[in-house]
C-alpha cells in the first residue's frame, strides 16, 4: 500500500511570524499517529526556523527548488547540501512555476533530480500540461516528454514522488474532475512502469496538485491512483491544510 502525503507548497508566503502562527494551527489539529505523510515547503528563509516549529511532530520540511550544483559561483542559489543542513528531507523539482516563469528545462530538471537524489533526499518532480496542450489533445504527449526527459533507471525510485500539476488548475480555482486525475495518474503510472518496472511502478506515490480545497479533496484523494495532494493556497490557512488531511485519512 501506497502510504499517502500531503504536501504544503508555501510559494512566495509568509513571514516569520506569520509562519510560526500558521505551524502552531496546524500542529494543534494533527493527529500525530495518522497514516499520511505531511510535508510543508516553506521559502528558503523560514526553513530553519521551521525546522525548529516542526521539531518532535510528524510534520516534514521541504524546499520550493535547488540549484543543480554542489557549489560555486551561483549567486541567489541554494544547493542540495545547503537544504539538508536545514533538515528538508525533499525538493520539489519542476514545479510550473520554475518552468513557465523561470524557464527552467527538461535538461536542468533531470540534472536537478539526479542532485537531490544523489544527495540522499526525496525529488517531488512535478509535472503537467498546459491549457493549451489538453486542448489541443496533447496531455499525454508532454506528460511523457516530462517523465522521459528527466526520469530513468539511474534515478532511485526510492528518493522519488511525482506531482501531477495540471498548470490550468494551479492558482485558478479550476480543478481537474476526479476522472480526469484519474486518467492521468493511472497514464503515468503506466510510464514509470516502463522507465522502471510495474512494480516499481506501482510503489510510487503520485500526487494530485491544482486548486486542492477542503471542498473537493475527498472526491480526488478517493482515485485509486491519486496517492495524496500537492496544495499552494489552500496550505496557508491552518483550518484548510488540515481538512484536506483529514480527507486523505477518510480516503484511505
Ligand atoms: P494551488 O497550487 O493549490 O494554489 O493551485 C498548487 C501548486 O502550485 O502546487
Amino acid at each position: 500500500m501506497r502510504k499517502p502525503m500531503i504536501a504544503g507548497n508555501w510559494k512566495m508566503h509568509k513571514t516569520l511570524t506569520e509562519a510560526r502562527t500558521l505551524v502552531a494551527g496546524v500542529l494543534d489539529k494533527l493527529d500525530e499517529s495518522a497514516e499520511v505523510d505531511v510535508l510543508i515547503c516553506p521559502p528558503v528563509q523560514l526553513l530553519f526556523p521551521m525546522a525548529k516549529s516542526i521539531a518532535n511532530s510528524k510534520i516534514m520540511l521541504g524546499a520550493q527548488n535547488v540549484h543543480e550544483e554542489a557549489s560555486g559561483a551561483y549567486t541567489g542559489e541554494v544547493s542540495v547540501a545547503m537544504l539538508k543542513d536545514t533538515g528538508c528531507s525533499h525538493i520539489l523539482v519542476g514545479h510550473s512555476e520554475r518552468r513557465h516563469v523561470f524557464g527552467e528545462s527538461g535538461d536542468r530538471l533531470a540534472k536537478k533530480v539526479r542532485a537531490v537524489v544523489q544527495g540522499g533526499l526525496i525529488a517531488i518532480y512535478c509535472i503537467g500540461e498546459t491549457l493549451e496542450d489538453r486542448e489541443a489533445g496533447r496531455t499525454t504527449v508532454v506528460i511523457d516528454q516530462q517523465i522521459d526527459e528527466v526520469l530513468a533507471s539511474d534515478v532511485s525510485a526510492e528518493h522519488l514522488i511525482i506531482a501531477y500539476e495540471p498548470v490550468w488548475a494551479i492558482g485558478t480555482g479550476k480543478t481537474a474532475s476526479p476522472e480526469q486525475a484519474q486518467d492521468v495518474h493511472a497514464h503515468i503510472r503506466t510510464r514509470l512502469g516502463s522507465v522502471y518496472d510495474e512494480a516499481t511502478a506501482q510503489k510510487l506515490r503520485i500526487l494530485y496538485g491544482g486548486s486542492v480545497k477542503p471542498g473537493n479533496a475527498a472526491s480526488l484523494l478517493t482515485q485509486v491512483d491519486i496517492d495524496g495532494a500537492l496544495v499552494g493556497g489552500a496550505c496557508l490557512v491552518a483550518e484548510d491544510f488540515t481538512a484536506i488531511i483529514s480527507a486523505v485519512l477518510a480516503a484511505a
